[in-house]
């Protein structure tokens, strides 16, 4: 049986006090029979190990550095990320390969330095619109799944998957949750041809998810969780969405 999982991705929102503010509430709406994390700028790491310490919620970062360390002005070593406590780090975000042109190899090698270094990848694959409208999505996923499966090798089950379709980032459109369980079924197919592990791995959906299609969403029987952008801002949601998973 996996454990759902529900991630909050505030990718580049935030103050110090609202992310207080947000973590203190959360921290009394919780705990939740489902894991949940945040994963917050690079900046406020700090602030959130402070705030969440002791509490059952885990917090993570969005990036990563494929470098041990070095001059990589700019970027972010997983070793760093690891003494702030962070679990989790998000690899191959799409918008990251979108707008700072991370290829398929170097998100795979984020995810093994962030391997090295005890934190879980949260490994992001998904298409475009136009591979949406193309017929292309599985063939999108599996190379970029692919690149990961043969950079990491059996440590591939140690990595969470999240499919994220670009089409339905912060557009309010969701996939249906049938066409997400579908894309999941290969995720996990291949996942399964390289991994004795493969059915105790999670892979999430991300993409528009509100509390109104959590449910549904999570019900199906290869969506163990999510991957929430806007609505982890928002405490009342992102509450019920991590109710949504218990
Ligand atoms: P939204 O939930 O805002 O669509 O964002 C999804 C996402 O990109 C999470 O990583």
């Amino acid at each position: 049986m996996r454990r759902k999982l529900v991630v909050g991705n505030w990718k580049m929102n935030g103050n110090r006090a609202a992310n207080t503010e947000l973590l203190a509430a959360l921290k009394a709406a919780g705990p939740w029979v489902a894991e949940v994390a945040v994963c917050a700028p690079f900046a406020y790491l700090g602030d959130v190990a402070m705030s969440l310490q002791g509490d059952a919620m885990a917090w993570g970062a969005q990036d990563c550095s494929a470098f041990e360390s070095g001059a990589y002005t700019g970027e972010v070593s997983a070793a760093m990320l690891a003494e702030f406590g962070c679990r989790y780090v998000i690899n191959g975000h799409s918008e990251r390969r979108a707008l700072h042109a991370e290829s398929d190899q170097l998100v795979a090698d984020k995810a093994k330095a962030a391997l090295a270094h005890r934190l879980t990848p949260i490994v992001c694959v998904g298409e475009t619109l136009a591979e949406y409208e193309a017929g292309q999505t599985d063939e999108v996923v599996k190379r970029q799944l692919s690149a990961v499966i043969h950079t990491l090798g059996h440590c591939i089950s140690q990595v969470v998957v999240a499919y994220e379709p670009v089409w339905a980032i912060g557009t309010g459109k969701t996939a249906t949750p049938e066409q997400a369980q579908a894309v999941h079924a290969v995720l996990r197919a291949q996942l399964k041809a390289a991994t004795a592990q493969a059915d105790g791995m999670r892979i999430l959906y991300g993409g528009s998810v509100k509390p109104d299609n959590a449910t549904s969403l999570f019900s199906q029987p290869d969506i163990d969780g999510g991957l929430i952008g806007g609505a982890s801002l928002k405490t009342a949601d992102f509450a019920a969405i991590c109710r949504a998973a218990g």
